[in-house]
């Protein structure tokens, strides 16, 4: 994930002297070094001497150790921290930090790899407005980023895009499968599948129209995609994404109680 906000920002014109990663691993160094041309240190304390922005992008199993050991040299020089780590609650950080900071909580989405993500994004209160322009400019080098006005919200994004790729990929996986039953090779089966699922996404992104309303526009009376439309109703689809992403949800709740504790 670093790496490809590292990517994102450097296609966006960032220059790559503003741009200095640790990682103990001394072949991650040097394939960041080598591949993006930035600068690479070993410990985590070395960037946070230098940066006026520093990214937290380790997994959130050592997020407490990382932190804790950076907490003396962030408290020293007013900071922008943002961390895009799944779970990892405002209160938890200014904790291990020992002190409330400049803390935008970030939740990206894998699509972040292609610079097509989205990230929902909470400010802790310290976070000036300048600040909070930065965040949005970094997190938009990978795709789109919109504000929350609750931190609580962040579990609810988790659910819906944070997990959400996998859905549509379940929905794609399920659309392939039943066009083998249906007579299609494997090939054309799959090659169907995605550019049907991009030109919908593309469609529905570009429309000012609603997905509602978009589907109503293809669902002609008596046709065949009504018949297919009629299938999901009856089997209650809409209602199943509901419970799924209400476990989503709660899940991510559960998570980052653990990793506060
Ligand atoms: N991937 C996603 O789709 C996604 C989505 C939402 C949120 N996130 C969040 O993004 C964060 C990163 O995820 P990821 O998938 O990019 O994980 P990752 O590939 O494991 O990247 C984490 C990097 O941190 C390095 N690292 C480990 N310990 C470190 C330390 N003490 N100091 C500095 N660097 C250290 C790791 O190096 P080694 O490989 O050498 O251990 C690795 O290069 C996670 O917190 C995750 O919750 C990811």
């Amino acid at each position: 994930m670093a790496k490809s906000l590292i990517g994102g920002l450097l296609a966006n014109d960032f220059n790559v002297h503003d741009i200095i990663a640790s990682d103990p691993n001394i072949e991650q160094r040097k394939s960041l070094s080598d591949e993006l041309k930035i600068h690479t240190v070993a410990t985590n304390n070395e960037v946070v001497e230098i940066a006026n922005v520093v990214i937290l992008a380790v997994k959130p199993q050592v997020m407490k150790q990382v932190v804790s050991e950076l907490a003396d040299a962030i408290k020293q020089k007013d900071k922008l921290i943002i961390s895009i780590a799944a779970g990892i609650r405002l209160e938890s950080l200014e904790s291990w930090l020992q002190s409330r900071e400049a803390i935008v909580r970030v939740m990206p989405n894998t699509p972040a790899l292609i610079q097509a993500g989205i990230a929902g994004m909470y400010a802790s209160a310290k976070t000036n407005d300048e600040q909070k322009r930065l965040a949005k400019y970094i997190m938009s080098s990978v795709g789109s980023a919109v504000w929350l006005k609750d931190e609580k919200q962040i579990d609810s994004v988790t659910a819906l895009s944070g997990s959400g790729p996998a859905y549509f990929f379940y929905f794609m996986e399920a659309m392939e499968n039943a066009a083998l039953e249906l007579g299609l090779s494997s090939e054309i089966a799959r090659k169907l599948t995605l550019e049907t699922a991009l030109g919908a996404a593309k469609m529905a992104v570009s429309s000012t129209q609603t997905p509602a309303e978009l589907r109503q526009n293809v669902t002609s009376p008596g046709g065949t995609t009504e018949q297919a439309i009629t299938i999901f109703q009856n089997e209650k689809l809409d209602e199943i994404v509901k419970q799924a992403m209400q476990a989503a949800k709660q899940r991510s709740i559960e998570l980052s109680e653990e990793a506060g504790s």
